[in-house]
């Protein structure tokens, strides 16, 4: 769909038909035509790590099983990681991606014989991910300990595989480490060097948006960089019979403010309709019988999704 058509339905009106709709793939990062439209400083593809998959990668690794990875009985901080998976302009999100990650334990030791800390999940039909895990250890490098790391593979459906590490902020191994360190160029791991947010249940919390070559499902193009609207807070996180969202809107526009489950099925609206620019709070009372567990929230603005928070039901 050229940029025009996808324009001229979000004009109309029509837009929840552009969501909709699978774009065939028409343009890479170097085509120029197309470059006006990315805001570069805000979407930037996700880089390789220096070190490739590295010397401990397993292959054929199992499925992980109710988004946890690693035996529940490992020591160690717990720790979630989850994002979303776009395309290379960040105008689309890719459903379905394979994501493989695999880590030491919290004694800096990889599993080489079995599959503890060892598996893929999938992206779900929003392009969220989520897997619940445990902090990795350090281990030695030759005589220095690289910073704690997770490893992943990106599979998007029908387009090659992005391998690489992510990192995480204030790690004091960093500077020294060759791969983690490098902040230019093809192996700049500046943005795979993520903060980690301990919640009140005392779980680190991390957020790993991975930009990729793939097709996916339009979520706009420019909108998802926030100009039009966002989502301040939701709170209590965790929460357990209520919870309230705060958001902008800054333009008037067509807001919905949707709850998506881990699985990436719609569960609940709590707005949808023509609202003028200015901050907004809704309040969530869901069911008494909603699961524990993760769930999405996002904002669109004219049937765009531009936004999201993740919280824990308890
Ligand atoms: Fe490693």
């Amino acid at each position: 769909m050229s940029n025009k058509r996808r324009t001229f339905l979000k004009n109309t009106g029509l837009g929840l038909l552009a969501v909709s709709l699978v774009r065939p793939k028409t343009k890479s990062i170097n085509d120029s035509s197309n470059k006006t439209k990315i805001d570069q400083s805000a979407c930037e593809m996700t880089t390789t790590d220096y070190f490739g998959e590295g010397p401990f990668y397993s292959d054929n690794p199992p499925e992980i099983s109710e988004y946890i990875q690693g035996s529940e009985s490992s020591k160690g901080n717990p720790l979630v990681i989850s994002g979303r998976v776009l395309n290379l302009e960040c105008s689309e999100y890719i459903p379905n991606t394979i994501i493989d990650v695999w880590h030491a334990n919290h004694q800096g030791q990889y599993d080489n014989t079995g599959f503890n800390f060892r598996g893929f999940t999938r992206t779900n039909d929003q392009g969220f991910y989520l897997f619940k895990t445990i902090v990795p250890g350090k281990y030695l490098n030759g005589t220095d300990f690289r910073p704690s790391h997770i490893h992943f593979k990106v599979k998007p459906p029908n387009f090659p595989q992005l391998t690489t590490q992510l990192y995480f902020e204030g790690d004091d191994k960093i500077p020294g480490d060759a791969a983690a360190s490098i902040d230019s160029g093809t192996f700049d791991a500046t943005n795979r060097i993520i903060p980690l947010n301990m919640n009140s249940t005392g779980v680190m919390e991390g957020q790993f948006d991975i930009v990729i070559d793939g097709n996916g499902i339009s979520v706009g193009t420019q909108e998802i960089h926030l100009n039009t609207g966002m989502i301040y807070s939701a709170s209590p996180n965790p929460f357990q019979n209520s919870l309230t969202i705060k958001y902008g809107v800054f333009k008037k526009s067509k807001v919905g403010i949707k709850i998506y489950n881990v699985e990436g099925i719609e569960i609940a609206e709590l707005e949808d309709r023509i609202m003028s620019a200015e901050k907004y709070e809704a309040t969530w009372n869901p069911s008494k019988y909603l699961q524990p567990g993760y769930y999405f929230i996002s904002i669109s603005i004219n049937n765009v999704q531009v936004h999201y928070v993740k919280v824990l039901k308890e």
